[in-house]
């Protein structure tokens, strides 16, 4: 065990996390050319398009340092606040993490929360300056940041470029001498954390594992606490770039185990694995069941397709079982799913593999956050509300309470105002605001979920002109003044666009909703008019006029592949459109209600 380093590496997105992880395997001869791909750890196809590393993997390598060999299991965490519960429980089989600053960005939002996620598990912080080699690194003032934000010395933060190399082996020395060697009774009974697991179509779903007493045998019969169930370990080993099976993985070491599960909701990250006959009386603290926090209803386009679909999700489900979803019907769409994602992006995750490895083509609605509805009948009990054309009748109703997130902004002392103005305008009420140096301010708010799943990123690069890092964590729920707001298109209610917003946006958003559509939804041969109401009132109003006769009209006659052109183009739009009654609605106008403005 005195020579087994466990550690992750932490870092604010983009700022070098995968390339210096490829260095260390480098480095350290973990990877044969041929096995070597552009960047090593992100190994699903979106996430290396994405850039970002969704799914968390451990690698092992040794090092040979003073003599000695060591094994050095790298756990990789996953990079952005949609997967935050799977970081800390990656961070939680470490003792010792490589804090990564990007020496032209310093530190942003990411690297202090995950900082104190570390810092929660005790973990022995080592801080990298990275990119030094850039013409634009400021390396004397990133390391003062550094040092004022852990209050340790200069002469700990190496410089480092995870391009040239500079810096790589003073990491590799500085892993062996600062992070601790693993402690735990190896001749207790079996006490091992699932930090992660991973779906595969041949072998069932592997979980990763990292031993704290114990040791895991092969075939032994383990237990998972918390879904209380047993299996044979019929399958553990290491992780290299490939996997290499074992007979026996000790307290301290990191591995993988194949039970034969098939299904990726019996495998929980955070959960105990314990030997099945001699169970631990110590189970791993920690754990949690992760809660969707986005909801949005899933289509086909075809109406046909829905037990394909269905099909589809299922699959998805038994590799992501994140994903939540139940079936649900739409008056305007149809039959389809209810759907709960972790966060945004992980919607977008879904609907991409959808089509990609399901050949799905979908409708995806608004999304909206889960609410709590309690009526006046029963003022104690909450309904959950994950679709707003369920909210129970405004007369039945006590009050509506919606999730809230503690968000943190970093940004130049020149963006405070605007920062500042767009955060008050999202219903975010301002709890600190801290200089971290006189150029960059932290600022603290609450506020409502709803609003980030609304245009929130895409508001705040603009008003800081991209200074301004992000990130945000869960405090509970909090009653809001919240009304239906529906959107009629020629006189019918379109269930799936309804939202719920607060009763001091409503008439605004109302409006810009009608606007939006307006924009999006394509003219037909007769007047569609657009209205947004609560209740029976209506609050807003557009048309969309209707359309001459014939698009290729324009054309003067002449051009032949000009005309097929425009044909063409008028069928491709037509693909991801849904009849709504007479009314052909676009995919971009069920999400128009994110990007008002
Ligand atoms: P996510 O996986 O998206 O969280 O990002 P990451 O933190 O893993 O960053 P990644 O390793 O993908 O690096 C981001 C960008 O910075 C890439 O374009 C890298 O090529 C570049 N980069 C990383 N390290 C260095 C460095 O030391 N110097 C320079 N000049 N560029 C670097």
């Amino acid at each position: 065990m005195k020579n087994i380093r466990n550690f992750c590496i932490i870092a604010h997105i983009d700022h070098g996390k995968s390339t210096l992880a490829d260095r260390l395997l480098d480095s350290t001869h973990s990877v044969t050319s041929r096995e070597k791909q552009e960047q090593l750890l992100d190994s699903m196809d979106l996430e290396r398009e994405r850039g970002i590393t969704i799914k968390s993997h451990a690698i092992q390598m040794a090092y040979t340092y003073e003599g000695q060999e060591y094994i050095l299991n790298l756990i990789d965490t996953p990079g952005h606040v949609d997967f935050s519960y799977e970081v800390s429980r990656s961070i939680a089989a470490c003792e010792g993490a490589l804090l990564i600053v990007d020496a032209a960005q310093s530190i942003q939002a990411q690297t202090i929360s995950n900082l104190y996620l570390a810092l929660e598990n005790d973990l022995e912080i080592i801080p990298v300056l990275n990119k030094v080699d850039l013409p634009s690194a400021n390396p004397e003032e990133v390391t003062d940041d550094i040092v004022d934000l852990l209050g340790c010395d200069a002469s700990d933060v190496i410089p480092a470029s995870a391009k040239t190399g500079l810096g790589i082996d003073e990491i590799l020395k500085a892993i062996i001498e600062r992070v601790p060697a693993p402690k735990g009774n190896p001749d207790a009974p079996l006490r091992a954390l699932v930090f992660d697991s991973v779906y595969n179509p041949f072998r069932g779903v592997e979980t990763y594992f990292r031993v704290f007493d114990g040791s895991i045998k092969k075939n032994q019969q383990i237990k998972f606490v918390a879904t209380g169930k047993n299996y044979g370990a019929d399958e553990i080993g290491t992780l290299k770039l490939k996997q290499f099976p074992r007979n026996e993985i000790k307290a301290g070491d990191v591995g993988y185990l194949i039970t034969g599960i098939k299904d990726a909701r019996e495998v929980k990250v955070g959960d105990t694995i314990t030997d099945a006959e001699k169970p631990t009386t110590a189970v791993i603290s920690g754990f949690e069941d992760v809660k969707p926090m986005v909801f949005a209803g899933i289509y086909p386009v075809d109406t046909e397709e829905y037990e394909d679909l269905r099909a589809s999700m299922e699959k998805l489900q038994l590799n992501d079982a994140s994903l939540v979803f139940q079936p649900e019907s739409s008056a305007a769409l149809g039959f389809g799913f209810r759907c709960g994602f972790l966060g945004m992006l992980h919607l977008e995750i879904i609907q991409e593999r959808l089509e990609r490895e399901f050949d799905m083509t979908v409708i995806t609605t608004v999304p909206n956050v889960s609410y709590h509805a309690y009526t006046t009948k029963n003022r104690e009990e909450a309904i959950i509300v994950s679709n707003p054309s369920d909210l129970p009748e405004p007369s039945t109703l006590d009050r509506v309470e919606e999730p809230y997130i503690k968000a943190s902004i970093i940004t130049k002392a020149d963006f405070v105002g605007p920062v500042m103005g767009l955060c008050i305008e999202k219903r975010g009420e301002i709890t600190n605001q801290t200089y971290l140096t006189t150029e960059r301010v932290e600022l603290s708010f609450d506020m409502p979920l709803a609003e980030i799943v609304f245009d929130f990123y895409d508001r705040l690069k603009t008003v800081s002109k991209g200074y301004a890092s992000f990130d945000y964590s869960p405090i509970g729920m909090r009653k809001s003044k919240l009304v239906k707001v529906d959107v009629l298109l020629n006189a019918n209610t379109v269930d799936a666009l309804s939202a719920l917003i607060h009763q001091d946006n409503a008439y605004h958003i109302g409006k810009k909703m009608c606007e939006k559509l307006k924009e999006l939804i394509p003219r037909q041969q007769f007047d569609i008019p657009i209205q947004a109401a609560i209740g029976a009132k209506i609050i807003a109003r557009e048309t969309v006029k209707a359309l001459r006769k014939d698009v290729t009209a324009k054309c003067y006659g002449g051009d032949i592949s000009r005309k097929r052109k425009l044909l063409e183009k008028q069928k491709k739009g037509k693909k991801r459109m849904r009849q709504v009654g007479n009314v052909e609605i676009p995919q971009e106008a069920f999400m128009a209600v994110l990007k008002l403005n």
